[in-house]
C-alpha cells in the first residue's frame, strides 16, 4: 500500500532481539550489478549525470525478498504463505488510495516517464484520494514468492520480467546478478550509553557505527544540557558533525574494504574527538566551497517499522527504494518499482549525492558491492538487558540523527515516547557544513546564540520520519511519526 517506497524492488536492514537472548542483524541491502563500473555515471567530459537517480541504470540488485525470507526462516514461526497472504489480498482486491498516496502520485513526474504511468495515471490523470488501486501483476508476483520462496523472485518469470525491463532501458542487471544475490547475517553493533545497551546495524549501513560514535562523544559530557538549549544544540551537532566526517570517508561495504570498526566505536576514540569540540564555538567542517552544491531536492521514501510481539521478541527493520518511486522504472508484468540505490554510492568521490553527502573512495562503485547506507534499525536494552525501545527511521542521512535523538530524548531527558517523538530535531552531516533545525522548533534567542557561535543554520519544515515502540508499565506504547502519516497498531 506504499508503492513509492516498495519494497520488493529494493532492500534494507533488520535488527532482531529475541526473548531467549539471541540477537541478529540481517543485511539485505542491494548490491551493484556485476557489470557496474566505478565511473558508470560520468559523461564523456567526466561530469556526473543523473543516471544514478532516474531510469534503468540506477538500480542495485534487490535484496528485500531474500532478506525477509531469511529472517523468517531463521527466526520466524509462521510460513511464508501465511505472512504474505494479507499483502497478496491487498494487491489482488485493491485498497483505497489515501491523501498521502494521492499527493505522492501527483508529484511523481518520474513515474509517468516509465511503464507504471498507465497504472498510476489512468487516462493520463493521477489516481486521486478515494480511488481503488488494484495491482493484479503485483499479486501474481507476491503469489510466486509465497509459493516458491525467494526463487519465485530471483529465478523464473519474475526474474525474467525484471531483466527484460532493465534491458529495454539500457540497464545492466542480469539473471546472473539476481541468481547470485545473498543477504548477509551480521553481528549487531552492541554499544552502551549511560548504562543502557544499544543493538544497532553494522556496515554495510553506517547507521550503527555513526550513532554509536555520536552517543560515545556525547557521553563524555557528564551531564546533558537541557533539551532545546543553545548548549544542547552545540554539543549534539558537534558530535554528529565529527561522526559524519568519519562516516563519509571511512565506511563502506566490509566485504570490499576494511572498516576500522573497533576504533570508530571505542570510548577512547570518542574522548579524542571530544577534545576537538570548543566550548563556545562551532568548528567548520572543511573549506569545501567548491563542493557546496545544493543537494537535489526531491521527496524521499523509505519505510521503517518497529515490532514487538506478546512475548517481548523485538524487530526493527528499515527498507527502501531510496528516492520516492525509486528509479521510476516499473517492471512490466510483475508490477513493482525498482530502486535507485546506486546513488548511495559515491558515484564521483568528493561530489555530493542526492542527500548532499560528500563521500570518498571507500564507497566508490565496484561490482557486487553494497552501497553505504544510513539506515539505523535499533533496539535499546535497559540495565537488565530487557528491550526498552525499538526505533528507526526514513530520511537518508537524517535517519542516523533522528533515530539517535529519540534515544537521547528518552535516556537523557526522560521524555515519554510521545514527547520524545514530537520534540524538535536537529541534523548535521559534516558536509554541507550546516546545522539543520526545524522551523518553529528553536527559540529565536537560541538561534541567535548558535549563529554567534559560528553555526550556519538551515531551517527545514519537517525533519526525518521515525517510528518507535517503548516499554511502559504494563505493556508497550507505539508512536508513529507525528510529522507524517504512519500508524501504530496493537493486535
Ligand atoms: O540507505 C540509505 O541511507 C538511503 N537510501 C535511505 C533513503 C531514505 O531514507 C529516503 N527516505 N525517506
Amino acid at each position: 500500500t506504499w508503492p513509492e517506497a516498495g519494497n520488493i524492488g529494493g532492500g534494507g536492514y533488520m535488527v532482531i532481539k529475541l526473548v531467549d537472548g539471541r540477537t541478529a542483524a540481517i543485511d539485505y541491502r542491494e548490491v551493484a550489478p556485476l557489470a557496474a563500473t566505478r565511473d558508470m555515471y560520468l559523461d564523456a567530459n567526466g561530469k556526473l549525470t543523473d543516471k544514478s537517480i532516474v531510469g534503468h541504470l540506477a538500480s542495485g540488485v534487490p535484496g528485500a525478498v531474500a532478506g525477509m525470507a531469511q529472517a523468517l526462516e531463521r527466526y520466524g514461526t509462521m510460513s511464508l504463505r501465511e505472512v504474505m497472504q494479507p499483502a497478496i489480498t491487498l494487491a489482488r482486491d485493491g485498497f483505497v488510495v489515501d491523501s498521502g498516496l494521492a499527493s505522492s502520485i501527483r508529484g511523481s513526474e518520474r513515474v509517468q516517464q516509465f511503464e507504471g504511468g498507465a497504472m498510476f495515471f489512468p487516462n493520463g490523470q493521477p489516481l486521486t484520494t478515494g480511488a481503488r488501486l488494484v495491482q493484479p501483476d503485483l499479486a501474481r508476483t507476491l503469489q510466486a514468492i509465497a509459493d516458491q520462496g525467494p526463487a519465485g523472485f530471483y529465478r523464473g518469470w519474475v526474474a525474467d520480467s525484471l531483466v527484460a525491463e532493465i534491458k529495454r532501458g539500457g540497464g545492466i542487471i542480469t539473471n546472473d546478478d539476481l541468481a547470485r544475490y545473498k543477504p548477509r547475517e551480521r553481528r549487531p553493533i552492541r554499544s552502551t550509553y549511560r548504562g543502557f545497551t544499544l543493538l544497532a546495524m553494522p556496515p554495510s549501513s553506517s547507521g550503527g557505527v555513526t550513532m554509536t560514535q555520536s552517543l560515545n562523544i556525547l557521553e563524555t559530557w557528564p551531564t546533558t544540557a537541557p533539551h532545546g538549549s543553545t548548549q544542547w544544540y552545540h554539543t549534539v551537532a558537534s558530535a554528529y558533525q565529527r561522526a559524519f566526517v568519519d562516516r563519509n570517508s571511512k565506511l563502506g561495504d566490509p566485504d570490499f574494504i576494511s572498516v576500522p570498526l573497533e576504533q570508530l566505536t571505542s570510548k577512547t576514540y570518542a574522548q579524542s574527538l571530544r577534545r576537538t569540540v570548543r566550548d563556545e564555538r562551532a568548528t567548520p567542517t572543511r573549506v569545501v566551497d567548491s563542493l557546496m552544491q545544493a543537494p537535489i531536492r526531491e521527496p524521499m521514501n523509505t519505510t521503517h517499522y518497529s515490532v514487538v510481539d506478546r512475548f517481548g521478541n523485538a524487530v526493527a527493520t528499515t527498507t527502501t527504494l531510496n528516492g520516492s518511486w525509486g528509479s521510476g522504472v516499473w517492471v512490466r508484468g510483475a508490477g513493482f518499482f525498482m530502486n535507485n540505490e546506486m546513488d548511495d554510492f559515491a558515484a564521483q568521490p568528493g561530489m555530493p549525492n542526492m542527500f548532499g553527502l560528500v563521500q570518498g573512495e571507500q564507497n566508490a562503485i565496484q561490482p557486487g558491492k553494497r552501497m553505504l547506507s544510513a539506515m539505523s534499525p535499533t533496539i535499546v536494552l535497559d540495565s537488565a538487558q530487557q528491550v526498552l525501545l525499538v526505533v528507526g527511521a526514513a530520511g537518508g542521512p537524517t535517519i542516523i540523527t533522528g533515530t539517535s535523538q529519540i534515544v537521547l530524548n528518552v535516556l537523557d531527558h526522560r521524555m515519554n515516547l510521545a514527547d520524545a517523538m514530537r520534540a524538535p530535531r536537529l541534523h548535521h552531516q559534516a558536509l554541507p557544513d550546516s546545522l539543520t533545525i526545524e522551523i518553529g522548533g528553536v527559540a529565536p534567542a537560541v538561534q541567535d546564540s548558535l549563529r554567534a557561535m559560528g553555526w550556519a543554520l538551515r531551517p527545514l519544515r519537517s525533519l526525518v520520519n521515525v517510528n518507535a515502540i517503548m516499554r511502559v508499565k504494563g505493556g508497550w506504547e507505539g508512536v508513529p511519526e507525528p510529522r507524517r502519516s504512519g500508524g501504530a497498531v496493537g493486535y
